[in-house]
């Protein structure tokens, strides 16, 4: 039984644009910090249950970092990945507007072992892209992949086309 129409459609091709570099040491000072401070920060994960431990580093406009982990708790669906809880840390701990974060950074790790790659998960490119929309300047984005090359992408925007937007919800009465 076809279950998928068989009229006429448009196919329709996305094309997701990132840089990939050989090795960190072909990132510029301030990306080798950002990614740095993403390695680093793994250290404070807390991350009983899945024993997975995720850092993330936001570099801000006047060159400081913030970093996040995440945080599980018993109650799995109550923990948060560590891009949220740097990009929340900040914006909620802050004056309103949050200050310009130029970049950031994601590294992950088994308890015992070494880096693998961590990709934002759909919940999280959604936060990180709102943060990214609110401030009208892109943020770009440092991945570890497989093959241990770094990859680069200029915007959030990249890493999540079709995505939910403020213009989605119902206008206020
Ligand atoms: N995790 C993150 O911190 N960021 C992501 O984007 C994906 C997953 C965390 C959540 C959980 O604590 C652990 O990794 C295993 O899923």
């Amino acid at each position: 039984m076809a279950v998928l129409s068989t009229e006429p459609t448009t196919q329709r091709q996305l094309t997701l644009r990132y840089h990939e570099l050989a090795t960190p040491d072909q990132l510029s000072a301030p990306e080798r910090q950002v990614w740095d401070a993403a390695r680093a920060a793994t250290a404070h994960s807390y991350a009983p249950y899945s024993h997975f431990h995720v850092g993330a580093a936001l570099l801000l406009a006047d060159g400081s970092l913030v970093q996040g982990t995440n945080q599980e708790n018993a109650a799995y669906p109550s923990g948060l990945c560590a891009e949220r809880t740097a990009l929340f840390g900040l914006a909620g701990s802050r004056p309103s507007p949050p200050p310009l974060i130029v970049g950031m950074s994601v590294a992950g790790r088994p308890a015992a072992g070494d880096f693998s790659p961590a990709l934002p998960c759909g919940a999280c490119r959604q936060v990180m892209l709102e943060y990214e929309m609110r401030q009208g300047q892109p943020i770009w984005l440092l991945l570890p992949s497989l093959s241990g090359t770094v990859l680069r992408f200029e915007r959030l925007a990249d890493l999540l086309p079709f995505h939910f937007s403020p213009g989605d919800l119902p206008p206020r009465a």
